[in-house]
C-alpha cells in the first residue's frame, strides 16, 4: 500500500488528509488522485486535463517539489524516498520532511500572489496576466501571411522550438526565487515566451521594440537572479534564462 498525504484547503482553513492506496505498476501521482476522488473521497479538489504533460494543468507540489502530476509515477517518488539520505537535493532534505518519511506528501503549487481556490487548485489568473502583458501572439494585421520573405528558415525554426514547447504550467513560476525580492517580477515563463516572439520574423520591427521595452526594466529581464532553477524543473526542457539573457544581449547592444 502506498500512503499519500494531501493538504486540503477550502475557504477557511487548510489540513492534512492521509490516503492508503494499492499502487498499479506505471501508477502516476494523477491517477492516484483519481483513486481517491473516484473510490473514497469525491470532494477532493485538483486539476487536470489532458493527462499526459502537454497542458501543463496538473501542477503541484509532489514531496515538496514542483513537478506535473500525470507525468510523475509513483514509483519514482518511492525511489526517491529510499533514496533520500543520499541525495544533494536540498528539497527533499528538507527537515519538515522527516515528519512525512516513506509517505508521499502532495500540496498545491506555491505562485506568488496567487490564493488556493480549494485543495490543489491555485488561481493561475495572475500568472497567466503576467503571461498576456507581453502580448505573446503574432499581430495578424501586421503579418502579412504571402510575404514569402516571413517564412522561418530551419535554423531560425530551431532556435524558437526549443522556447515554444512551453506548456505554461508555471512550474518555473513556482520555484523562481527572484519573486522573493520582488513580488511584481514577470517571471520565467513570461520572459520565455518574451524570447520566443522577438525572435519569430513574422514579428514587426514595431512590435519587437514594444516587446523590448515592456521587459526591459527591473522586474522584467534585470529581474533574474541567474539561478537557472527554472531551467532544472521544466518538464519540456525549456530554458527560460538562457533566453533572459539573450534578451538582456539584446537590450544591451
Ligand atoms: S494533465 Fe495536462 S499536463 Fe498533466
Amino acid at each position: 500500500m502506498t500512503k499519500l498525504v494531501i493538504q486540503r484547503n477550502d475557504n477557511t482553513s487548510s489540513w492534512y488528509d492521509t490516503f492508503h492506496i494499492k499502487e498499479k505498476k506505471g501508477m502516476t501521482v494523477l491517477d492516484a488522485l483519481f483513486h481517491i476522488q473516484e473510490k473514497v473521497d469525491g470532494s477532493l479538489c485538483f486539476r487536470y486535463s489532458c493527462r499526459g504533460a502537454v497542458c501543463g494543468s496538473c501542477a503541484m507540489l509532489i514531496n515538496r517539489v514542483p513537478r506535473l502530476a500525470c507525468k510523475t509515477q509513483i514509483s519514482t517518488i518511492k525511489k526517491e524516498i529510499i533514496n533520500e539520505s543520499n541525495s544533494n537535493d536540498v528539497l527533499l532534505k528538507n527537515k519538515e520532511m522527516d515528519e512525512f518519511k516513506e509517505e508521499i506528501l502532495i500540496e498545491p503549487l506555491p505562485l506568488p500572489n496567487s490564493n488556493i481556490i480549494k485543495d490543489l487548485v491555485v488561481d493561475l489568473e495572475p500568472f497567466f496576466d503576467l503571461v498576456y502583458s507581453i502580448k505573446p501572439w503574432i499581430d495578424e494585421g501586421r503579418h502579412d501571411n504571402t510575404d514569402p520573405n516571413t517564412l522561418i528558415e530551419p535554423a531560425m525554426h530551431e532556435k524558437i522550438d526549443q522556447f515554444t514547447n512551453c506548456i505554461l504550467c508555471s512550474l518555473c513560476h513556482s520555484i523562481c526565487p527572484a519573486f522573493k525580492h520582488d513580488e511584481q517580477y514577470m517571471g520565467p515563463a513570461t520572459l520565455a515566451k518574451a524570447w520566443r516572439y522577438y525572435l519569430d520574423p513574422r514579428n514587426d520591427q514595431e512590435s519587437k521594440n514594444g516587446l523590448l521595452n515592456t521587459i526591459n526594466t527591473e522586474n522584467g529581464v534585470w529581474g533574474c537572479d541567474v539561478v537557472y532553477k527554472c531551467v532544472g524543473i521544466c518538464p519540456k526542457k525549456v530554458p527560460p534564462t538562457k533566453g533572459i539573457l539573450n534578451l538582456r544581449d539584446v537590450i544591451k547592444k
